[in-house]
């Protein structure tokens, strides 16, 4: 049983949008809220389902916990993926722990047929029909058969037939003792329905009863008829004649680390469907890589000859090279899926699990792209000859100063609200990497506030480390090349910490902003 007690909502600005609302949903009853568009349907369910909690009153759960599914107005699945994969996922995450493969795909099997959509299972979601898109949004929740469950607007963008089947679908479920509620623009729907829940504007409940009683209030014969008459009268005078927090209780608990290997292996689907980000993914480190080869001259590093400017200028921007390939797959992980996250974490999913599956998945492709750039500069003689010892130092400078980057730009994902903000951020995160990490104009010559911002640039620690195991000191102290000491002089001591040390601080990065990734998801979700 759900109690809504004197629930109000108010958006940005605050314009109320919810005033008071007071009802009580039965167990396993079919409830539907209908009113015009913009009264607050979609925001009395959310306050209900716990989506977005109320502002004033509150809305309690007896009768303990159970799995729980919440259907979005919006269709919100990933596009990408064939639809019976999809579902496989999200049985994966949804399904108790140690459900038998064969009878998650019975499931899937189930709803496929329950919903009439057997023969789309094989096509992209994407391509699906708007209708047939809504009933796969369904067929999500339906899964694990929810013991409450929010639909918000099941029926529109459906003939109908479809919608009939659809609400006979639901009457089913919650005949078994599943509790529906659901906001709904067709008449028709509400006959099926245990009680109906009239919203006039301004999110006022006009009335809360069953269909025929809601008939005979507002004095019509049919309830298409119920919208007009909202229409004639202020919405104040339909208020106060009928009359309780949020703790949507999470579904069967699948492992973190259960969730974790199976959203690694969804986001790798995802990555291998997407030929942008597959095509930014790969492209943009060989373009980088062909700039260096075209900038820089072979044998900087030589002992003979040594150019410092040069080297400077190599370590620096094979740090930045890390740095922004980290950042760039970063990005755009999160940003470009947070309503699927949002929902998903209604139904259970774990803020750890989902961010470490995404770094586990960039990983390796980031350990991939650090290693080429290293090897194709050795083999251009971009970088000097050295022992296999030097070259695993300065991979895991890299690939560390690549994962811290990568962490923030799952942060700085999580916190825009869409892929143009994060896209935005990019330049404006880059900037400070540059200027001030202390290759273009070393830390010891910076203003004193710069020379403090320099601490908090990840890059500053992959810079002076990869310079470090370089062995650059003695190369510029080798005193043959004029330039070297008065360079080395401004540098200072720059280069001559450990290298462990570096990897510590970089490794503190990582870790800092991955947990303020998590933070921010849970605040968002
Ligand atoms: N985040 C928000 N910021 C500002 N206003 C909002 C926000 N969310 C909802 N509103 C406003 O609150 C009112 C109720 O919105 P709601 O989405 O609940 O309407 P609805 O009844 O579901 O309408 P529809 O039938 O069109 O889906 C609308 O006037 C809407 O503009
Ligand atoms: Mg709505």
């Amino acid at each position: 049983m759900i109690e809504v007690r004197g629930v109000g909502q108010r958006a940005g600005g605050g314009r109320r949008t919810l005033r008071d609302v007071s009802l009580t949903i039965g167990s396993g009853e079919l409830v539907a809220i209908i009113g015009g568009s913009g009264a607050g349907k979609t925001t009395l369910l959310d306050a209900i389902a716990g989506v977005r909690p109320p502002a004033e009153g509150e809305v309690s759960f007896n009768g303990g916990a159970g799995a729980f599914g919440y259907v979005p107005q919006d269709d919100i699945v990933h596009l990408e993926m064939p639809l019976r994969r999809t579902l496989r996922y999200a049985a994966g995450l949804r399904l108790p722990a140690g459900t038998p493969p064969e009878l998650a795909e019975r499931a899937v099997d189930a709803v496929l047929k329950a919903l009439a959509l057997t023969g789309r299972a094989g096509q992209r979601v994407g391509s699906l029909s708007g209708g047939e898109r809504k009933r796969a949004s369904i067929a999500v929740e339906l899964l694990t058969r929810p013991r409450v469950f929010f639909l918000d607007e099941p029926t529109s963008g459906l003939d109908p037939a479809t919608a009939a089947d659809l609400m006979r679908l639901l009457r089913g479920l919650a005949d078994a003792g599943t509790t529906v509620v659901l906001t709904t623009h067709h008449p028709p729907d509400v006959a099926v329905c245990d009680r109906v829940a009239v919203l006039a504007r301004d999110g006022r409940l006009a009335f809360y009863g069953a269909p025929d009683e809601a008939r005979e209030e507002f004095r019509v014969t049919g309830i298409e008829d119920i919208y007009l008459r909202l229409a004639e009268a202020e919405p104040h005078e339909w208020e106060g004649r009928f009359g309780a927090g949020p703790v949507p209780v999470a579904g069967p608990g699948v492992g973190a680390f259960r969730q974790w290997a199976l959203l690694a292996r969804r986001n790798l689907d995802l990555l291998s469907r997407n030929r942008l980000t597959l095509a930014v993914l790969a492209g943009s480190p060989v373009m980088v890589l062909a700039m260096f080869a075209v900038l820089f001259r072979p044998g900087a590093f030589s002992p003979e000859s040594p150019s410092p400017g040069a080297t400077v200028m190599i370590l620096f921007w094979i740090a930045f090279g890390g740095f922004f390939f980290g950042l760039t797959y970063g990005l755009l992980q999160i940003c470009t899926e947070l309503p699927v996250v949002r929902r998903e974490r209604l139904t259970g999913l774990r803020v750890g699990p989902y961010v470490l599956a995404k770094a586990a998945v960039l990983l390796p492709l980031l350990a991939g792209v650090d290693a080429l750039m290293l090897g194709v500069l050795r083999a251009l003689d971009r970088l000097p000859a050295m022992g296999w010892g030097t070259y695993a130092e300065l991979f895991v400078t890299l690939l560390l100063c690549s994962l811290a980057a990568l962490a923030l730009g799952l942060l700085v994902s999580a916190a825009v609200t869409d892929p143009a903000q994060a896209t935005m951020a990019l330049p404006m995160l880059c900037f400070p990497q540059v200027l001030f990490v202390g290759a273009i104009l070393p830390v010891p010559v910076m203003a004193a506030p710069g020379r403090w911002l320099s601490y908090a640039m990840s890059n500053r620690w992959a810079f002076e480390g990869l310079g470090h195991s370089l062995g650059v000191e003695r190369l510029w102290g080798s005193g043959r090349s004029p330039l070297g000491p008065p360079l080395l002089a401004s540098y200072g001591d720059t280069f001559a910490r450990a290298v462990a040390v570096d990897w510590a601080v970089l490794a503190g990065f990582t870790a800092a902003f991955l947990a303020g990734t998590c933070l921010v998801l849970a605040r968002r979700t």
